[in-house]
């Protein structure tokens, strides 16, 4: 009895280990994104580039899909992506979201407002300092990151 139950031990860290290693693949990342715009598929060729699999919905009206989401009103951005669970507003930088999915806050999803020059997708010639804001479903923001050029 006790040499099954350390064999059952045994199997449960083995399964737990294995599960672990197999965590590290990423989690698929859906983007909504109007079909005109051109720094969302910027962004979203950029996760494609650091590993992730990404789903790109071309919508007419993005308003609607912030709203089903809970994305706060002053947080929002050109795009909305789905990641494990967590929605990604905007041009989010790619390490703040492999924090997110390290962290696993109690949080609906992390977000940059507006479009700043600088962040990914939106590089350009005279970047700017932005922040990456968490929120919960009650509409409640906080700082996640701070990004300065
Ligand atoms: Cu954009
Ligand atoms: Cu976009």
């Amino acid at each position: 009895m006790r040499i099954r139950l350390i064999k059952t031990a045994l199997l449960t860290l083995l399964l737990v280990t294995s599960g672990w290693a197999a965590a590290e693949e990423l989690p698929g990342v859906k983007v909504y994104k109007s079909p005109t715009c051109s720094c969302c598929t910027k962004w979203a060729d950029q996760l494609r580039a650091s590993g992730f699999e990404v789903e790109t919905v071309n919508v007419r009206d993005v308003v609607p899909i912030k709203k089903q989401f809970r994305v706060p009103p002053q947080l929002g951005s050109c795009h909305t992506a789905i990641v494990d669970g967590y929605v990604i507003e905007g041009h989010v930088p790619i390490a703040d979201i492999l924090r997110l999915l390290r962290e696993r806050p109690d949080k609906k999803g992390i977000g940059v407002p507006g479009m700043p020059i600088g962040s990914p997708g939106m590089e350009g010639p005279d970047p700017q300092p932005f922040k990456v804001y968490a929120f919960d479903a009650q509409g409640n923001i906080e700082e996640f990151a701070s990004h300065s050029p």
